[in-house]
Parts: C-alpha cells; sequence; structure tokens
C-alpha cells in the first residue's frame, strides 16, 4: 500500500501539500482529481522518491521512503511502471527498442525473454504490429500506448499514470480509458492515475480524492462522490461559484 502520512511540501513559500493524508488502496484503480497546479504531478514524483517532502511520510508497503538510500530506492522503483504525461519514448529507437529497455538496463534476461515479455506487451496495449516503427511514426495514442507497454514491461506492483487522456481527443481517450482498465484488470496491478479531467476520472476510478488547497477535500467511491455535498467537490464540478455556500 500507498500511504502518505502527515506529508508537507513546499517551493519557494508556494505551498503545495499541506498535512497530507491519503492511503491508496491496493488492487485497484484510484484516481487523484484535482486542478492543474495542485500538486498532481509531485505527488506522484513522491511516491517514487524523486520529490521529498519537508515533513512527513511517504510509506511502500511499510517502509518509509523519504530519505531511503538510493540503493533501497531502486529497488522501491523495481515495483512502479510510470507514465509519463508526454510519454518520453526515446525517438532514436523503435517502438520494441523502447519497451525492451528497461529490461536491458535493469535485468539479466536473455535476448529471447525479453522478445517474449516485449511482445506480450505490445499485445496487451494492441501494438503488435508496430514494434518495428519509430514514435514521431506514431499517433499521440499510439503513443501513449507503446508508454503503458514501457511500463508494464518489468511486471510492476504499482502503475501510475500522470495526466493519461489530455491532449488526446474523445475516442483516443476513451480508448486509453479502456486500456487503463484492462491493464489494472489483467495485471492485477494497483494503479494510480491522476487528472484534471472528471470525465475520464469518472470511467476510470474505482476509487476517487480529490486534491485541492494542498490536501485531499474528499475520498470516496464515485458512486459516494456523486451523492456528496462537499463544497469543494461542488465547486471543482463548476456547481457553485467559488463564494457562494451550498447551504
Ligand atoms: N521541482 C519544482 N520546483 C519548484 N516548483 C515546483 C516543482 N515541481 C512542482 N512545482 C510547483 O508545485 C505546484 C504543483 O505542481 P504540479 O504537481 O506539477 O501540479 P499539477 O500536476 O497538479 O498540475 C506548482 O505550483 C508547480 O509550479
Ligand atoms: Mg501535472
Amino acid at each position: 500500500m500507498i500511504t502518505f502520512d502527515h506529508v508537507y511540501k513546499r517551493f519557494n513559500g508556494n505551498v503545495v501539500f499541506n498535512d497530507l493524508v491519503f492511503d491508496v488502496p491496493d488492487g485497484i484503480t484510484t484516481v487523484l482529481l484535482g486542478p492543474s497546479g495542485t500538486g498532481k504531478s509531485v505527488f506522484l514524483k513522491m511516491i517514487i522518491g524523486l520529490i521529498s517532502p519537508d515533513y512527513g511520510y511517504v510509506w511502500i508497503d511499510d517502509r518509509n521512503i523519504v530519505n531511503l538510500k538510493t540503493k533501497y530506492l531502486y529497488r522501491i522503483r523495481e515495483q512502479f511502471g510510470f507514465v509519463f504525461q508526454l510519454s518520453a519514448l526515446f525517438d532514436s529507437m523503435s517502438i520494441y527498442e523502447n519497451i525492451a529497455l528497461p529490461l536491458k538496463m535493469h535485468t539479466q534476461f536473455n535476448e529471447e525473454s525479453i522478445y517474449s515479455k516485449v511482445n506480450e506487451c505490445l499485445s496487451l496495449v494492441d501494438l503488435e504490429d508496430a514494434g518495428h516503427l519509430y514514435p514521431e511514426e506514431l499517433s499521440g495514442g499510439m503513443k501513449k500506448r507503446a508508454a503503458i507497454a514501457r511500463a508494464l514491461v518489468r511486471d510492476p506492483k504499482y502503475i501510475l499514470y500522470d495526466e493519461p487522456t489530455t491532449g488526446l481527443d474523445p475516442r483516443t481517450a476513451a480508448k486509453i480509458e479502456n486500456l487503463i482498465i484492462k491493464v489494472q484488470q489483467e495485471r492485477k496491478v494497483t494503479s494510480v492515475v491522476v487528472t484534471h479531467d472528471l470525465t475520464s476520472a469518472r470511467r476510470v476510478g474505482q476509487y476517487v480524492a480529490l486534491l485541492t488547497g494542498g490536501r485531499i477535500a474528499i475520498e470516496g467511491s464515485p458512486e459516494e462522490l456523486d451523492e456528496s455535498a462537499n463544497q469543494e467537490l461542488r465547486r471543482f464540478l463548476n456547481e457553485i461559484p467559488q463564494n457562494e455556500s451550498l447551504l
């Protein structure tokens, strides 16, 4: 389980987390929803130790990763797949090579096992015929699928998606949402999706939390949130103006 335990973070006086407390449930897809600039990307980077809290702890399976030695941090990171907002594929490598890279860099697998693992992931994301292509030859949606395949190739326990549907047209976004659901079901991963897109949150989230003002304003199943009169949530949904009360 991933736990944010009273986390504080500020950048030059800009408070991003102010006593953030949150447990990411295991084995389902959790969506962290929030307007842009609220700290969603920082949240993901903190989970893999790329950004440290000023105070507080981040627990990954009962281990606090704050100030962990690099050697141990790398071991924790092995359990994570990360899908970056801009897909972050290497342009000079084919899709096959991009996906094989984490295995070549971090494992002792031979060519044959690498070949079979890469192809398994390509087929999971419906890119079985695209391994020889280069990123510039792919559409935005295909790049995103390739990035998901790369995140999965080491069989992670957790997969983190940063704004996976931002910048995609609605049809392509829907395909990526379906893929996120399929990956969670077939690989039994714990998925964390951060997004400002409510439609996406609703489609993929089995558990949803709203990040605003440096902490979680409300969390629960999508149904629970639908029923909630929480003011920050309603405000985020633009149902009430900034300074008007619901009551
Ligand atoms: N490395 C950093 N250095 C300074 N400020 C940062 C850094 N990373 C993020 N921030 C600031 O933290 C806030 C939250 O950023 P971010 O997590 O990227 O927002 P979101 O992903 O929700 O749009 C922003 O104000 C951003 O400018
Ligand atoms: Mg972001």
